[in-house]
């Protein structure tokens, strides 16, 4: 559920019309509902409150400092997956000890950050790194919280990029090997192992992959406190996916996957981790668009928008479906058509939708891209010289932006010029 429905025949975003939204800040825009994002939140903390345990935000999929600070307020935590991220986290206010820090290529220096400024758990990815770590961390005196990520080789079935826990992918140590890396773990200086991470993708619509992977997590479990670790928390990842389209999709709900998790794990006494991203963020935002022109085209009309895939990469990058509904909602009566929706960038890859039917539609009307408020503004680029979309969040009836859109000016001015090149 989402808190982006039409009333007296507008689309609101909370108790704010989306099109007073757009008189005021411009299209495109994204705009987030608080009351969806803590929504969510809740969902998760209350699924797992059978146990101790931390929603540890997966700040990736939007990582505004004002979503972070939302979520921070209402007692999450964060993932984190690079120094940029951990930066962000920290200035929202939350403290290291509500922060993890997963990620295959952890530099020296991002290490040595996270250890100075304060962390709940490394989530290691390689012998490499759990040795750079732990010399790191000998170093500066201090004792580095680990966790090692195994990789389960389970299909997660979901789609190829966003699939992490089968053995051709790059994450995570073979959990075959987990109790010779352990063993290692224990011996080296400036490490204390807390726990085992997993993480096998993302948008899953079926349990089975999770269950699969969380019963061989609960056999190493076993296999490591018999060999002498200590094995208190179980980071579970994220990964829980959401209804992209609102009528044939019906993926898990976080309480039937809490349910499964103490189903699977909760016999092991240990404390429960999550780091859910989609779920929290994707149907908590929407992108706000204006069409520029209709264009027909042959056999086909073409329906040109002013937001494009520097904006929103998705349907470029993993062919995703994204609903596109109009601002002002058309008459019951009104016959759709088929569109194929674009954006003006330069390639042909930069079609949202390829014959998808709408009410009728014209230069000036405003649409809005549902479930764009997870992997949306982050994945953004400047690509065309497009300004980055703002960012606007509601809450109630109030909103406020909360990213604003950057003058040409100012990212003009990011650029420098050499010596060489300068005016004389
Ligand atoms: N934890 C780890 C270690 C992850 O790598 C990820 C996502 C998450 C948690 C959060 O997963 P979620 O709950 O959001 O599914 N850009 C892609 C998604 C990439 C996900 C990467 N890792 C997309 O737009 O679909």
């Amino acid at each position: 559920m989402d808190h982006f429905l039409y009333r007296d025949g507008q689309l609101y975003a909370e108790d704010v019309p989306v099109a007073e939204i757009a008189a005021a800040v411009g299209s495109p825009a994204y705009i987030y509902s608080t009351a969806t994002l803590l929504r969510h939140f809740t969902l998760f903390d209350e699924a797992l409150s059978w146990g101790p345990h931390l929603v540890c935000y997966a700040m990736k999929a939007a990582s505004n400092q004002a979503i972070l600070k939302t979520l921070a307020e209402a007692g999450a935590g964060m993932d984190v997956v690079s120094g940029g991220e951990y930066a962000r986290a920290k200035a929202a206010g939350v403290p290291g000890d509500r922060i993890v820090f997963s990620g295959v290529g952890k530099t020296r220096e991002e290490i040595r950050t996270v250890l100075e400024g304060g962390i709940r758990q490394f989530n290691i990815e390689s012998e490499p790194e759990m040795r750079a770590i732990s010399e790191i961390a000998a170093s500066m005196g201090v004792t580095a919280p680990v966790t090692i990520r195994v990789n389960p080789d389970v299909d997660a079935k979901t789609h190829a990029k966003i699939a992490t826990g089968k053995s051709e992918n790059k994450f995570g140590i073979p959990i075959a090997k987990a109790r010779e890396v352990y063993a290692e773990a224990a011996r080296l200086p400036g490490l204390k192992v807390v726990g085992i991470d997993v993480h096998i993708g993302s948008q899953l619509t079926e349990l089975e992959p999770f269950a699969m992977a969380y019963r061989k997590v609960a056999e190493l479990t076993q296999e490591l406190r018999e060999d002498g670790h200590e094995i208190t928390r179980l980071d579970l990842g994220g990964g829980l996916g959401i209804p992209y389209t609102r009528s044939n999709e019906a993926p898990p709900l976080p309480v039937e996957y809490g349910a499964m998790i103490e189903r699977e794990l909760g016999h092991l006494g240990c404390e429960i981790e999550i780091e859910p991203g989609r779920l929290i963020a994707g149907n908590a935002g929407i992108l706000l668009s204006e069409v520029i022109y209709l264009k027909e085209g042959e056999g086909r009309n073409f329906l040109i928008l002013d937001a494009a895939m520097n904006d929103l990469i998705r349907p470029a990058m993993y062919d995703a479906h994204h609903d596109i509904v109009p601002v002002i909602e058309p008459q019951a009566a009104t016959e759709q058509q088929p569109y194929d929706i674009v954006g003006p960038v330069c390639e042909s890859g930069d079609t949202f939708a390829k014959g998808r039917m709408m009410p009728p539609l014209g230069p000036g009307d405003l649409v809005a891209f549902r479930s764009a408020g997870a992997y949306g503004a982050v994945m953004s680029s400047e690509y065309n010289s497009r300004a980055l979309v703002p960012e606007v969040l509601v809450h109630g009836d109030q909103f406020a932006v909360i990213r604003r859109r950057p003058s040409f000016e100012e990212m003009i001015n990011r650029d420098s010029l050499p010596e060489w090149l300068q005016a004389d």
